[in-house]
């Protein structure tokens, strides 16, 4: 298996898709929506569309039944980035290698974008419930987004800015502000599928998710602004709990093997499951 080439086919794949919903996108007004394609078309892994698109193959989902579950999550991932740059959250200046939305379009308009493409993500789920398989993926979906996951997550992170710092705390953070977006990439083509193999992809996505925000906490150190795209050092500067700033570097780096460990024996007896461990050596080897 050639995994750049099936990485890059799913991305092309979703890229298409979303520049077909970008054409149709209404707004009342040109600025409000600039700044929600601004942000949506300047560049990103697409890591959880391309996850969505993956395991919905290897369970033999329509990959047209999945895409606007796809569209709607990267909106949802789009406009918790643009959140998570603002002054009063991470004051960050770099995202995707371009200025961030508020540096470009202002604070006000920056908050109204990504209202928007949540709001947005809400209209194409609900436009694309057709059976209850449909509708338990988008109420996962929309779940894992909330309190209950990505924005709950985002909360810990900021109040542990000025608290004590823990592992339990930690964990909490890493599995909700990152891990359930991962997750829910994992579980909708599960859900459409009838919940096939929803245990042991419940497993691999929890792993993956926080694989996933351990490398992104390496790479904060390790990388570089123009690698990464994203200001280096951050995390330290903020006070943030992470692996890193609790564990140390060569700490962070033995969860990451472990959670790489747990989510590849999450879908050993899983058929086809090569990408899908792709996938994992792609998250822990990252360089961006
Ligand atoms: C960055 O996510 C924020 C985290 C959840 C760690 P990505 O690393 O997926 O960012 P893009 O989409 O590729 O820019
Ligand atoms: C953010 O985590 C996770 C989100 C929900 C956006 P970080 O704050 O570590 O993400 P980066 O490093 O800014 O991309
Ligand atoms: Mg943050
Ligand atoms: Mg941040
Ligand atoms: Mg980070």
């Amino acid at each position: 298996m050639n995994f750049n080439k099936r990485f890059n086919d799913y991305k092309e794949i979703f890229e298409e898709a979303l520049k077909n919903r970008i054409e149709t996108l209404n707004s009342s007004n040109e600025t409000l929506k600039d700044a929600m394609v601004y942000s949506l078309t300047v560049g990103g892994k697409r890591i959880r569309p391309v996850i969505m698109l993956a395991v919905a193959e290897v369970l033999c989902v329509d990959l047209n039944k999945v895409l606007p579950f796809a569209v709607a999550i990267e909106c949802i991932h789009t406009y918790s980035l643009i959140h998570d740059d603002l002054p009063s959250m991470d004051n960050d200046d770099l995202r995707r290698g371009k200025p961030t939305n508020h540096k470009v379009y202002g604070e006000a308009m920056a908050i109204l974008a990504g209202d928007a493409l949540l709001n947005y993500a809400y209209e194409l789920l609900l436009r694309s419930v057709t059976d209850n398989n449909s509708l338990s993926a988008a109420r996962m979906l929309a779940l894992y987004a909330g309190a209950f996951g990505m924005v709950g997550g985002q909360a810990l992170d900021i109040l542990s800015e000025n608290t004590a710092k823990n592992e339990e705390i930690l964990y909490k953070i890493h599995e909700n502000k990152t891990g359930k977006l991962l997750l829910a990439s994992t579980l909708v083509p599960s859900c459409l599928a009838g919940n096939e193999c929803f245990d042991k992809l419940s497993e691999y996505g929890k792993n993956l998710g926080l694989l996933f925000q351990v490398t992104d906490d390496i790479l904060d150190v390790v990388s570089s602004a123009l690698k990464l795209g994203k200001s280096i050092n951050k995390d330290a500067d903020e006070n943030k709990l992470t692996f890193v700033t609790l564990y140390g570097l060569e700490g962070a780096k033995k969860y990451a093997d472990k959670y790489y460990e747990k989510a590849k024996n999450a879908i050993e007896n899983i058929e086809d499951n090569e990408f899908l461990v792709g996938l994992l050596d792609f998250v822990k080897d990252r360089e961006f």
